[in-house]
């Protein structure tokens, strides 16, 4: 290994452990395709796309051409009150890619900019139709929505919330949907578990009344909080409630978006169509940051038309919404995944992936494993009185073993690029399975 030319000390990591991480530093230095290179050279299989984002593999370099193009030409332009061709030629794409009648795209620069930004425009779009009593929002139990005080608050991952004060006022949760005496090792979506939607109508609207609730959002397959698949017939049911009860819902697409669960978003995987998808992450295939709100016409409608002509009609937005280098990315990301045909492709390799990963059933402490498209959650048994314990470990010993993997709790979560080999689903299994064994010995 060489010696680093920079000390570790000063950067406080984000959801790190920051100790433990700088007294066993683990560093990546580059990355192609499939593969990250670590400091010391040894590559190292992404079985995660980075952080759930960069679906066609690394550095590609289609985008890679884009972006380096796109710097030389305009580095930036105002977001505000003026206009480049790249972020409407990407919001018309969008626009024709969501489903339904969502054709309209707010840009932000992150996943949890991009549920802020939803949370926000739900609240407008209410009021502008002279119902700005309707003020309460609803997450989900285990729910991640990104780090920010709404998404925190409509979120329901406790060490999230727990030392950051009231957060936002007028937030139910619903029941989160997993269950494993009900649904271990089932693929694909759980048979058990629609009725769980039914809360939404039984508790939260009695509670609140209808007529003041503003909007639902979950994220279709919960990722960040350890892969739960929806039961099938849930995100359909939650559907029907919000409409007969006048709530928007919105899909957290953060994750789900751009293929990781077959079709380009789960909406489409399940045949539900929300008035809102947020969006970021693969967007631009993880290369420069961005995010984004699909929002459906009636919404945009509602909220531009309220206000007088020449006049701001949503005081929202950000200083790089719809930057050029991110609309840059995102045209080559959105052409990447088209050429190469890797939403369709992803859908025909999930059935070998699906049957890889539950191979990994008889490993010790597995109770279960669950998997949509090309994502797959492995559940430990925690280890009484260190709970993660094992999960981080078998992290550590996949990193050794040249795989990353990533954990929450005592949940291995792969996602790996889409343009994942056969092969590489029989390695990545190969050194998971015997990282969980090992583990297993402790
Ligand atoms: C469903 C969901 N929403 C929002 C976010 C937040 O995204 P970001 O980290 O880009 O703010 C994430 C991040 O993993 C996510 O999984």
């Amino acid at each position: 290994m060489k010696p680093r030319d920079y000390q570790l000390d000063a950067y406080w990591m984000p959801f790190t452990a920051n100790r433990q991480f700088k007294a066993a530093p683990r560093m990546f230095v580059a990355a192609k395709d499939m593969h990250y290179v670590t400091d010391d050279g040894r590559k190292v299989l992404d079985g995660t796309s980075g952080l759930w984002c960069v679906n066609a593999g690394h550095s590609r370099p289609k985008i890679v051409e884009a972006v380096k193009k796109q710097v030389e030409t305009m580095d930036y332009s105002p977001a505000f009150q003026m206009g480049h061709p790249s972020a409407f030629r990407v919001a018309e794409r969008l626009a024709k890619m969501a489903p339904g009648d969502i054709d309209h795209v707010f840009y932000c620069n992150s996943g949890s900019e991009a549920v802020d930004t939803a949370l926000k425009i739900a609240l407008a779009y209410h009021r502008a139709r002279g119902e700005g009593q309707r003020n309460v929002l609803v997450g989900r139990e285990r729910g991640y929505h990104g780090a920010g005080f709404g998404g925190i608050s409509v979120g329901g991952i406790p060490a999230n919330r727990k030392a950051f004060g009231s957060l936002l006022p007028r937030v139910d949760h619903l029941a989160h949907t997993h269950n494993i005496e009900e649904n271990a090792f089932s693929r694909g979506q759980p048979a058990w578990g629609a009725h769980l939607a039914d809360e939404l109508e039984t508790r939260i609207i009695p509670l609140h009344d209808a007529s003041n609730i503003a909007a639902v959002i979950v994220e279709p397959m919960a990722g960040s909080t350890g892969v739960l698949i929806p039961p099938k017939g849930y995100l359909e049911r939650l559907r029907q409630i919000c409409d007969k009860h006048g709530l928007l819902l919105i899909f957290d697409e953060v994750i789900t978006g751009f293929g990781r669960v077959g079709p380009c978003f789960a909406a489409d995987a399940v045949g539900v169509v929300p008035d809102m998808i947020t969006i970021a992450k693969g967007i631009t295939n993880g290369m420069v940051p961005m995010g984004a709100v699909l929002v459906r016409r009636g919404i945009y409608d509602a909220v531009v038309n309220a206000a007088p002509p020449d006049m701001v009609e949503l005081f929202h937005g950000y200083t790089y919404s719809g930057h050029p280098l991110a609309t840059a990315a995102a045209e080559a990301s959105l052409d990447t995944f088209e050429e190469e045909g890797l939403f369709k492709r992803a859908q025909e390799l999930a059935p070998y992936f699906e049957q890889a990963m539950h191979s990994l059933r008889e490993m010790p402490h597995v109770i279960d494993i669950r998997n949509m498209g090309l994502v797959a959650g492995i559940e430990l048994e925690s280890k009484p009185g260190k709970p993660a314990e094992r999960a981080f470990k078998t992290f550590l010993k996949c990193y050794e073993k040249g795989l990353l993997i990533r954990t929450t709790g005592d949940i291995i979560a792969l996602s790996p690029p889409l343009i994942v080999s056969k092969a590489q689903i029989d390695e990545l299994v190969g050194i998971l399975g015997d990282a969980l064994r090992e583990v297993g010995r402790d």
